[in-house]
């Protein structure tokens, strides 16, 4: 996608040269270095402009993004295989898509080192491969970081080596998992259409952008600050608002409106509020919000679903929930 525009920037460049008189005296042609020069001078400044879909030019047109995990490895390798991200030894078969996690890996079961290293394993896989691995940060993410670990099962204690050494392993500044994590996750993701999120993503919070929030989270993150603002009930890691439709459907539309015009996104993507009623993707306002915390692990019933963002070439997308049983229209 990259490649046809800067080629079009650099002909509609040249024909601007071709037309324009020389205002010099010589009718010397313009160099070739200075012509390169502006080229690429435009070509910069057309790419640090507003347009969200040039930074993600570069991946292809599929991103499949799966919720909480809640250290089950087995539905994890269920639920990646189900969307062909990973093949049967666990390594990444998903080439230029990407992969989104939206948080809440750790607790609540006993495979916590295995999924985050799952995750890890898959990161430099996909970038190998040209595809890519983002993983958003959860609530449970940030209460480890934080020390409150009142979600955290005897089974995933005796995988860290006991308390101590699991308190360490989750420095973010020294410990082997703190420091993936940090130096990996990011409170909010966006690509080309969608905003991806833990829990929901309130319009006072999303008028920031995309890189505050990130930055927020990160500081907080790095300075020890887990009762920063951008951590409390309201804020995208806790938030409900939305999949509990606080003030109605029609308010609740009305807000998510109002967040996809902030970033100028089509739609919204959340975990966090467990669907095991139905163990079925909710989407509500018309496709532009969506709840893909299904209750995968096994503590939340274990139902596989993935959500499927097929991106054409006319710009347009196809949006598909993926069963064990089909992929369906959402
Ligand atoms: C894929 O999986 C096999 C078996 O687990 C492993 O030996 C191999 O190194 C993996 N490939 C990559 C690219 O990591
Ligand atoms: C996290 O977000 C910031 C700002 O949006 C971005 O610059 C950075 O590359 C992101 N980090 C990762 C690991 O994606
Ligand atoms: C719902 O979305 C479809 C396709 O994006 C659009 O054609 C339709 O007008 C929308 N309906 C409402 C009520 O917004």
């Amino acid at each position: 996608m990259l490649r046809p525009l800067f080629f079009g920037a650099l002909v509609f460049l040249l024909f601007i040269y071709w037309r324009q008189p020389s205002s010099s005296t010589s009718s010397a042609p313009v160099s070739k270095g200075k012509a390169e020069r502006v080229i690429r001078h435009q070509a910069v400044r057309h790419n640090s402009g507003a347009s969200p879909d040039l930074s993600k030019a570069s991946t292809s047109g599929r991103t499949v993004a799966v919720g909480d995990l809640h250290s089950d490895l087995a539905q994890t390798l269920a639920v990646l295989r189900l969307a062909n991200m990973i093949d049967q030894n666990q390594n990444w078969s998903g080439g230029k898509d990407t992969l989104v996690q939206t948080g809440d890996i750790v607790d609540r079961g006993p495979d916590t080192i295995a999924v985050y290293n799952l995750f890890d394993n898959l990161r430099k896989q996909a970038k190998a491969a040209g595809g890519l691995v983002v993983n958003v940060y959860g609530n449970h993410e940030v209460m480890n970081l934080g020390g409150d670990l009142r979600y955290v099962t005897e089974e995933d204690y005796a995988s860290f080596g006991g308390r101590q050494k699991r308190k360490e392993a989750w420095d973010v500044r020294t410990g082997w998992l703190g420091k993936q994590i940090y130096s990996n996750f990011n409170i909010t993701y966006k690509s080309a259409h969608t905003v991806f999120t833990h829990g929901d993503l309130e319009p006072e919070w999303a008028r920031l952008g995309v890189d505050t929030l990130n930055f927020m989270a990160r500081d907080a993150i790095w300075n020890g600050q887990f009762r920063a603002p951008i951590f409390q009930g309201d804020g995208p890691i806790w938030s409900r608002g939305h999949a509990m439709q606080e003030g109605g459907e029609e308010a609740t539309c009305k807000r998510i409106e109002a967040v996809k015009k902030a970033l100028g996104v089509n739609r919204l993507i959340s975990g966090h509020t467990p669907q095991y009623q139905t163990g079925k993707i909710l989407s509500i306002c018309n496709g532009s919000y969506m709840v893909i915390d299904v209750g995968i692990s096994k503590y939340y019933g274990g139902h596989l679903a993935a959500l499927e963002i097929i991106e054409h070439n006319d710009g347009t997308e196809s949006v598909y929930a993926l069963y064990p049983g089909g992929k369906r229209k959402v």
